[in-house]
């Protein structure tokens, strides 16, 4: 029976979880495979103590310094350290020596495809991790819908904000849902690239990426994370508007370009991305030959991107024990062209409780030809400051911000907002 040697980088939650697998399924995988998947390195910064933790036999290979697995005799290489520095040059070191790299790291992939899509003419990269976790949404757009044309792709992404939003969904605030959250280890100690959209902006990078094959930086997503979003938006957005708030992050393929945006969504209750809850993450494929499809399932944790993971390494062992070597297909543009569509959208203003301010706000959106769906005043109590919501009919995002500005730039309403977009 053949052998294909996996080194593994990284024995932190995914690496560790991977690495009893390899083990724990030995035999299972080497019936599947008609060969022997033998795990020969690992590294890791506290690689002693980790290795000890996972009991590793003494002839498994231990590096502290990433830098020496890519000459350690591996056929495959699992990069699971995270960051971007010593993965960026793990990664393309193994690639343009030929060898054949599995990597979960998001950060990696939306910051470095084009140099990554360059190196793979060399070894080839599997990353379904990257992207919802145990969701095996990137084959499934890569593979079972290549002879497809992919309309729009995206849903909930981060496993974390959606934790968040169910918990103040049912009245709790926003610092003791994070906090939860924290508890539960769903979130980490420092969870800024959660709420700001930063971690759902590099998944819709790789979405964007792999399906237009034209490298969309992640600088250029509108990204906007749950920051700002008070319990007053969720009930408001429940009890009058019949929806519920999700940070979506979504590409629409456009004739002229791409749409790709992260923010967050008022979306009706009736709609299947409404009923996912706590930390699930849902992608919704839209696509012109087999229409709408919806992926379910946990984003995160150790079972499910190393389930993710140990599928990426299935599928490069079977192409090295068959001699084929899956080509990235050539991208057809250095970058996405941006494009936007006409969105409807939700404004909470605070403003001062005096007779005309409602009217000064509605005239700056009629001039600039914004038409209104529904304004409210809610608690209209005689205090100073109250809230004004309003929703809108579709318009565009430019003209929508340079309402924004003319409305926050007026004496009566407060600078404090909160915007959202309505999911139609
Ligand atoms: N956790 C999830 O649920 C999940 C889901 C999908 C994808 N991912 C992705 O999977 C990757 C790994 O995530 P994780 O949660 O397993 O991270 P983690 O628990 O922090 O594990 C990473 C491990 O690699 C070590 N490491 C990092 N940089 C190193 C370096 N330069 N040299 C030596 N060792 C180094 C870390 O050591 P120190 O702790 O000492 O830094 C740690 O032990 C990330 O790219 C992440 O985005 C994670």
């Amino acid at each position: 029976m053949k052998t294909v040697r996996v080194a593994v980088a990284g024995l932190g939650v995914v690496g560790s979880e991977t690495v009893r697998l390899l083990r724990s399924r030995r035999e299972s995988l080497a019936r599947r495979l008609n060969a022997k998947l033998e795990l020969v390195a690992v590294c890791d910064r506290a690689i002693h103590s980790k290795a000890r933790g996972l009991r590793l036999p003494a002839k498994i290979k231990r590096f502290s310094d990433p830098s020496r697995l890519a000459a350690c005799g591996a056929d495959i290489i699992v990069e699971l350290l995270g960051g971007l520095p010593a993965p960026r040059s793990l990664v393309l070191d193994c690639l343009r020596r030929g060898r054949h790299v599995v990597t979960a790291n998001k950060r990696l992939l939306a910051h470095c495809w084009p140099e990554l899509r360059r190196a793979q003419s060399h070894g080839s990269l599997h990353f379904e991790a990257s992207v919802a976790g145990g969701i095996p949404i990137l084959k499934a757009l890569d593979l079972s819908l290549a002879g497809d044309r992919i309309e729009a792709v995206g849903g909930i992404l981060n496993g974390t904000t959606n934790f968040i939003l169910t918990r103040m969904s049912e009245g709790l605030g926003a610092s003791a849902a994070l906090k939860k959250a924290q508890e539960l280890g769903l979130a980490e100690s420092d969870p800024s690239r959660d709420l700001n959209g930063q971690d759902a902006a590099d998944k819709v990078s790789v979405l964007a990426s792999l399906v237009t094959g034209s490298w969309q930086k992640p600088d250029r997503i509108e990204t906007q994370g749950i920051e700002g979003i008070e319990s007053q938006d969720i009930a408001f957005a429940q009890s009058v508007l019949g929806r519920r708030i999700k940070l979506l992050g979504m590409v629409r393929l456009k004739d002229r370009g791409v749409e790709a945006l992260v923010c967050p969504f008022l979306v009706p209750l009736a709609h299947p991305l409404a009923a996912v809850r706590d930390e699930f993450n849902a992608v919704l494929v839209q696509a012109a030959s087999a229409g709408e499809l919806m992926f379910y399932g946990r984003g995160a944790g150790a079972g499910p991107a190393a389930s993710a993971v140990m599928g990426d390494i299935c599928v490069a062992a079977r192409d090295i024990l068959s001699g084929v070597r899956a080509e990235a297909a050539a991208d057809r543009h250095a970058e996405a062209r941006p494009a936007s569509s006409p969105w409807s959208f939700y404004l909470r203003l605070a403003a001062l409780d005096r007779p005309g301010v409602l009217s000064s706000v509605a005239s700056v959106l009629g001039r600039r030809g914004i038409s209104i769906s529904t304004i409210h005043q809610p608690g209209a109590t005689g205090s100073r400051s109250v809230p004004i919501i309003i929703t809108t009919h579709p318009t565009s995002a430019e003209d929508f911000c340079r309402a924004k500005r003319e409305i926050l730039a007026l004496s009566s309403v407060s600078r404090q907002h909160m915007i959202m977009r309505l999911l139609p």
